[in-house]
């Protein structure tokens, strides 16, 4: 397998360098200071293709590959890991789901915009008392005839309150246990539905994270994904895809702090000379690359599989599990390469440190990634 990249994967991979470079650093700092949103830049984001990227253009995407998805998530994840994951969402889990999965009046209607970044969703999965456990879906989606009445509470959930559309799983038949789940299309503005509160974050401080309550919102039947009982299929079908994006997010992460560290290890002496002439900083700086090109590899096979049509489940995985684990080990080793420098906020690298946290926990944690690591590797 060679990993030589296209014209095209390279000229996205320079277009979201200076994307990020360009419109995503000033103002980062301020951003996660305040918890900002980055709405402007999510905007500008959408208008250059990066809402819905792999989306067929006859939906409004850029009808890319996963590979050039994975280099524009780690550029923009090495400058703005709160943009990033807004950006993930919106394409591996909420358009790739609609188009893998949505009927045609489905696609027209949600689609079309999502893909152009017109309109940005949310996924949503997470309950109070189901997150790791989310085949225990309380929420419950109570079949009317021609609508279901929803009923429940999410929470931890991206784009929370700048999504106009959200992919809510909810339990129709509580005795078909992950079976009876399904996956509806809810619209911002449906009588019943609240945005509730804000998370207030040690990390991506720029996504806003809040819990979302439904109080008998009544839901058309042709907004359900699949046919009945799709929902659970659906979620895990789709947080595959969503694995390889939070895998190149936290390689980004890990790269922007690297990068970072290899620069200031060039300007800062100590001992007089500059401190990556001292072999202790050398050797970290030699585990940090060496770290970051294994998670690279394994997020570009993952996304080579996807691309392939091939199982990729178990690399997207492996891929998430390692990335995000280097993300934070490189993340420290960047704060300490940086001494003190390294621990105030103008320096970059604490709020990559506090950004790296959160890719060990969404879309499956570290210990459920080795569950359906092990599960794999194990089964006959
Ligand atoms: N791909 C496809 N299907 C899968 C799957 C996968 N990765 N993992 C499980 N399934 C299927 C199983 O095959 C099974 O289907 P059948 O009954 O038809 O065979 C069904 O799902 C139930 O699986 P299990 O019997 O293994 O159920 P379990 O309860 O023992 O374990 C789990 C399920 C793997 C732990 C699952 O609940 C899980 O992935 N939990 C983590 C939830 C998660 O990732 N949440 C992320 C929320 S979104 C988010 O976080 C976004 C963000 O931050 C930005
Ligand atoms: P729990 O499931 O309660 O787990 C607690 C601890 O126990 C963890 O360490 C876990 O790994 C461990 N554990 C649980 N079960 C096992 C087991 N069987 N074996 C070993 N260890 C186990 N969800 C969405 O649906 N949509 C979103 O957009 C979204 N965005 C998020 C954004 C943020 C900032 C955060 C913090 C979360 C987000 N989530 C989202 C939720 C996220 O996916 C869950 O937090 C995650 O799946 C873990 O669930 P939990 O928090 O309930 O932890």
């Amino acid at each position: 397998m060679t990993f030589q990249l296209t014209e095209e994967q390279l000229a996205v991979k320079q277009a979201a360098r200076e994307f990020a470079q360009n419109e995503l650093l000033p103002g980062v700092i301020e951003r996660d200071n305040t918890q900002t949103f980055p709405a402007e830049q999510v905007k500008k984001m959408g208008e250059l293709g990066f809402m819905g990227m792999m989306v067929d253009p006859q939906y409004g995407g850029g009808g890319m590959d996963t590979i050039s998805y994975v280099l524009a998530m780690e550029e923009i994840s090495k400058i703005d890991a709160s943009a990033s994951v807004c950006m993930s969402v919106n394409n591996s889990l909420v358009c790739w789901g609609l188009e893998k999965y949505g009927t045609e009046e489905q696609k027209q209607k949600y689609l079309t915009r999502l893909a152009k970044g017109e309109i940005i969703g949310a996924f949503c999965l997470s309950e109070p008392e189901a997150g790791s456990d989310a085949t225990s879906q309380r929420t419950t989606a109570i079949d009317m005839g021609d609508y279901y009445l929803l009923n429940g509470t999410k929470n931890w959930i991206t784009n929370g309150k700048s999504a106009s559309v959200y992919l809510v799983m909810a339990q129709t038949h509580p005795e078909k246990r992950h079976k009876g789940i399904n996956c509806l299309i809810v619209e911002r503005g449906m009588e019943g539905f609240v945005v509730g509160k804000k998370e207030d974050k040690l990390g991506i401080r720029g996504s806003d994270t809040h819990s979302l309550m439904f109080t008998d919102v009544k839901v058309p039947k042709a907004n359900r994904i699949g046919e009945d009982g799709f929902g659970f299929t659906f979620a895990m079908s789709t947080l595959n895809g969503g694995r390889i994006g939070i895998a190149a997010q936290a390689l980004g992460i890990a790269s922007g702090a690297y990068e970072l560290a290899l620069k200031y290890s060039k300007e800062r002496k100590a001992f007089g000379q500059e401190i990556y002439k001292h072999q202790g900083i050398a050797f970290k700086l030699a585990e940090m690359a060496t770290k970051i090109e294994a998670a690279r590899l394994m997020c570009l096979q993952a996304a080579y599989l996807k691309d392939q049509h091939e199982d990729f489940a178990l690399q997207a995985a492996m891929a998430k599990l390692f990335a995000s684990q280097v993300a934070m080990e490189v993340t420290v080793e960047a704060v300490q390469i940086h001494g003190g420098y390294g621990y105030v906020k103008e320096f970059h690298v604490e709020r990559l440190m506090r950004d790296a946290k959160i890719t060990q926990i969404y879309e499956g944690t570290s210990e459920i990634q080795k569950m359906v690591i092990s599960r794999a590797i194990t089964k006959d």
